[in-house]
């Protein structure tokens, strides 16, 4: 299913039709190439004073890192996310060594997982990101230092139809309209 932004003016292919779906393929595997490219593309992303303060925690469907992301999910977050063939936890240093915050760190973190997403659906994958999960249980699973702060994790995977969530409205929700507030409201000043 295609879900195309309906932008003002054409945007790149990828990022116009880039969605978040909820339906995945629960018998695809990600290779470890595409694994890998998705993370090198994270990687490679713009940091505050290059400081490159993103770290992840990779799950593939299967292993035990997977299961306890699972477990960690809130609400329906636990129905769905259990099909995607990857999970990946974004986490940022939010701590510098002098133990004063690292203010950018997080919007250095929320660069490298967008490009990483923009990696992914070039790699035919889709990425649904995941903010509904309990931040103190994969602190504990994954032994996450103090300075270590949890933001999101990552559904990765291939799509599958929107009817194979099975449950109505999880259809309903999956084939729901994207919806944008305009352009013109997200600038607060400077004429286009
Ligand atoms: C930080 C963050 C947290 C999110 N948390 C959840 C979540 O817990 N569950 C969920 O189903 N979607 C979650 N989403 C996905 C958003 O709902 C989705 O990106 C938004 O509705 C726009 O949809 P689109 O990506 O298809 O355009 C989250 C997205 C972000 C960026």
């Amino acid at each position: 299913m295609k879900k195309k932004a309906d932008s003002s003016v054409e945007l790149h292919p990828i990022l116009a039709e880039r969605w978040s779906p909820r339906s995945y393929d629960g018998t695809a595997e990600i290779s470890i190439p595409d694994l890998t490219g998705i993370l090198e593309a994270a990687r490679w992303a713009p940091s505050s004073s290059n400081s490159q303060p993103w770290r992840f925690v990779v799950a593939r469907r299967g292993d035990h890192r997977f299961a306890q992301m699972v477990d960690s999910m809130a609400g329906f977050n636990k129905v769905w996310s259990p099909k995607a063939s990857a999970l990946i936890l974004v986490a940022a240093v939010t701590i510098q060594p002098d133990g004063t915050l690292r203010p950018a760190a997080l919007y250095d973190a929320g660069l490298a997982a967008s490009l990483l997403t923009v990696e992914a659906h070039h790699r035919g994958q889709v990425v649904h990101q995941i903010g509904g999960f309990d931040h103190a249980a994969v602190i504990k699973d994954f032994n996450l230092a103090p300075e270590i702060t949890p933001i999101a994790i990552l559904a990765i995977g291939k799509q599958a139809p929107a009817d194979a969530l099975g449950d109505p409205k999880m259809v309903e929700r999956e084939i729901a309209a994207r919806t944008r507030v305009p352009l013109e409201s997200l600038i607060l000043s400077g004429a286009l």
